[in-house]
């Protein structure tokens, strides 16, 4: 460390030289910067990165051996570091960093997060481009500049302030990665992009690329980081050793992250998240906010972190946890009709085959269209949740199939290989979730004794949309493609037996493919099939419709099995909703709804007068189908069962953990023509159809 006088001296005289030129820029005084920092203080690196330019980052970072410690943000000489534009810029940083240094050069800043602000001036600037000089600031300037490069990381000591340095970071790697794709089409996360469009999101914008861009990566090496048995290391390298092997779409994602051809725009902030990851306790703050509580951190703690970066986007997206109750309610009530009403003494352990039918390309030439048809065996208890999210429902069904194996727990390993992992299928949109889904079922099996790396069945698809991808060979599609093509195997060929989940509700829905607009439009006839509705009926584009409907073609395909999804209610009694009932009713034979309420758009109450709240954060009511098709039908209609659940939250996850669904005391619906409405008490459909126009 050299003599502090004399280097500030230096550098102010340095400053004037510039100066003299006349046409010195922010830029030209950087070397001059740098070079002080480096003389006032000891070990520490500081970088002037030219890479960063063009992106939302500050000019300069500094380093203690690989590690980043802290920023600065430079302005030119004469500008006024007090200005709004200013400030707001470097509150960002404070945001994503906890601290920041903002400087013109000669007037100096340290804000903190605690909004903790010190200010020294070494020199000011006359009308004639001269520097007064400021000698007796010069120790007070040298400790500022020696303290701040000594303090401490930030530490995070709650999910919630976890979840805001993430979220911030997230939005800066978001805003660089918007700005890469702008700059060069040439670049891998230029061609990615052109790959997700080509394969998965036809008008995904680059807006929305550079989100779960962002999202992917901040989410996913948290989940790494959650799950990483190694706490004193962690970097990008090892969170791609953390990722399942089997999954070649996640390792090449990750694996060019890791990659030292990594764009240095987006590298930069990686680093400094890992550095986050590295500092703070991940699991110790999960336990104590989650895990004690029962609740799973990598679900619970993905909403905190969307609420702080983009709240909007979670709600057009339809993103929200399924709480555990519900899942474990929906999961066990579905093995318990496997058993009563299909004869499956296993329910969802079910191992028995049956033949199937598959198409193959044939390459003797003995058919028109060079497909031939084999014949195959293959399990009948075949699982699909369509919306994935995190894989919450997924996750429950291998814990409600592990009881299985109390006693003869040697057998599971193998019996997942064989029997479990041919049988368990998701889709899911977002790569984010898709990336938590993975390592959150992976970690599962392997915590419950699995020790192969079989690859899970759960792929990267628009549920809503369907056919084969021929792209052209871009960036990373081969992997993707592969994702498309063995889902629409899954919509097409495979017979599934059971389609469980949460689907996305969206009032103004995202999907709106050729497909899942015929899905929706299936529903919007009278009942009888003949006539379309006349009425508006744009209720019935809501995502949760279209999901319905494909899940129904799902059964239908299969020919026998049971749609269960938690959805909001609206379809139980909404007269515009009658062609969806009514189509339901021609396809099961048994229909169950718990009515779950907490409808706050039409201030439910409970019969009682009592509080009634929502299982959700959301405000429309919501309610659980159990549709169940048999293959031979007794009646041309269905047969409604109907139950009413209210009361505050606590109260109905309450019941829903001790609900036996043999045991349920159903109200059996007598519905009429031409409503069929799924409840007896009509009094609450004529408000209703009042208020639809
Ligand atoms: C309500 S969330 C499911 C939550 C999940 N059960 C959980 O608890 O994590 C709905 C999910 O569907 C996904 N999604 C939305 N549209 C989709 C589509 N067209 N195809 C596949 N997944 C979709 C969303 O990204 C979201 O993860």
């Amino acid at each position: 460390m050299s003599n502090y006088k004399s280097v500030i001296q230096d550098y102010l005289s340095n400053l004037e030289k510039f100066l003299k030129t006349g046409d010195a820029k922010e830029h030209t005084y950087r070397p001059a910067f740098q070079h002080l920092i480096e003389n006032l203080t000891e070990d520490i690196q500081v970088i002037n990165e030219p890479a960063y330019t063009g992106g939302n980052a500050p000019d300069f970072l500094f380093k203690k051996g690989d590690t980043p410690i802290a920023y600065a943000e430079c302005k030119d000489i004469d500008i006024d570091i007090s200005k709004k534009e200013v400030q707001d810029q470097a509150k960002r940083y404070v945001d994503a960093f906890g601290k920041i240094l903002l400087t013109n050069y000669i007037d100096l800043e340290i804000i903190d997060e605690n909004g903790s602000v010190v200010k020294i001036a070494i020199a000011e600037l006359d009308n004639n481009k001269n520097l007064e000089i400021f000698e007796d600031k010069f120790e007070a300037f040298a400790d500022i500049i020696r303290d701040y490069m000594t303090t401490t990381p930030q530490t995070i000591k709650s999910a919630k302030k976890l979840a805001k340095i993430m979220a911030n970071k997230a939005k800066i790697l978001r805003d660089n990665a918007r700005a890469s794709l702008d700059q060069n089409e040439q670049s891998d996360i230029f061609k990615q992009y052109r790959t997700f469009q080509e394969v998965l999101i036809r008008d995904l914008s680059k807006e929305e690329f550079a989100d779960m861009y962002a999202q992917t990566l901040v989410y996913g090496l948290f989940v790494a980081r959650y799950y990483d048995p190694t706490l004193k290391t962690f970097s990008r390298y090892e969170a791609q050793d953390l990722l399942p092997a089997t999954n070649p779409l996640l390792k090449k994602f990750f694996g060019h992250v890791a990659g030292t051809d990594y764009d240095q725009k987006i590298a930069w902030i990686v680093d400094s998240l890992i550095e986050t990851y590295l500092a703070t306790d991940v699991a110790g703050i999960m336990h104590k906010e989650f895990v004690k509580k029962s609740k799973d951190p990598v679900l619970h703690f993905y909403e905190t972190f969307l609420t702080e970066y983009d709240k909007g986007l979670r709600k057009s997206r339809g993103v929200y946890y399924t709480p555990e109750p519900v899942v474990s309610f929906i999961v066990r009530s579905v093995d318990q009709i496997l058993k009563s009403k299909f004869g499956l003494v296993k329910g969802l352990a079910d191992t028995s085959k049956i033949p199937h039918i598959k198409k193959i390309q044939a390459t003797d030439g003995r058919t028109t269209d060079n497909i031939k048809q084999i014949t195959d065996d293959i399990h009948k208890v075949q699982i699909l949740d369509p919306a994935v999210g995190t894989g919450t429902f997924l996750n429950e069904v291998i814990h409600e199939i592990h009881k299985n194996f109390v006693g003869q727990e040697g057998m599971w390993s193998g019996y997942v290989k064989e029997h479990l992992l041919p049988r368990l299928h998701g889709f899911e949109l977002m790569m984010a979730s898709y990336t938590m889904a993975h390592l959150k079922l992976g970690v599962t099996l392997a915590e419950l004794g699995y020790n192969g790396d079989e690859r899970l069945s759960v792929w990267l698809t628009n549920s809503l949309e369907q056919g084969v991808h021929e792209v052209p060979n871009l960036f990373m599609s081969e992997w993707l493609t592969e994702e498309s093509n063995k889902a629409s195997y899954i919509k097409s060929d495979l017979p599934i037996m059971v389609v469980i989940g949460n689907p996305p509700y969206s009032g103004v829905s995202s999907n709106n493919s050729k497909e899942a607009t015929r899905l929706a439009d299936k529903y919007k006839i009278e009942p009888g099939g003949k006539q379309k509705l006349q009425e508006r009926k744009h209720w019935l584009n809501d995502d949760y419709v279209k999901f319905i409907s494909f899940a129904e073609d799902q059964i239908e395909k299969t020919g026998e099995g049971i749609v269960s999804f938690i959805t909001p209610h609206g379809y139980i009694d909404n007269p515009t909703f009658r062609g969806m009932r009514w189509h339901l009713l021609k396809t099961f034979d048994e229909i169950y709804i718990v009515d779950l309420h907490g409808n706050s758009l039409k201030k439910e109450s409970a019969p009682d007068g009592g509080k009634d709240e929502n299982v959700f954060n959301i405000q429309q009511g919501v309610s659980i189908i159990f549709g169940i098709k048999k293959k031979e039908s007794e009646n041309e209609l269905a047969n409604v069962y109907h139950l009413d659940i209210y009361g505050k939250r606590e109260e109905k996850y309450k019941i829903l953990s001790e609900l036996n669904f043999e045991n349920v005391k159903w109200d059996n619906v007598k519905y009429q023509h031409p409503q069929y409405t799924f409840l007896s008490r009509d009094y609450k459909l004529k408000d209703e159809y009042e208020k639809s126009f």
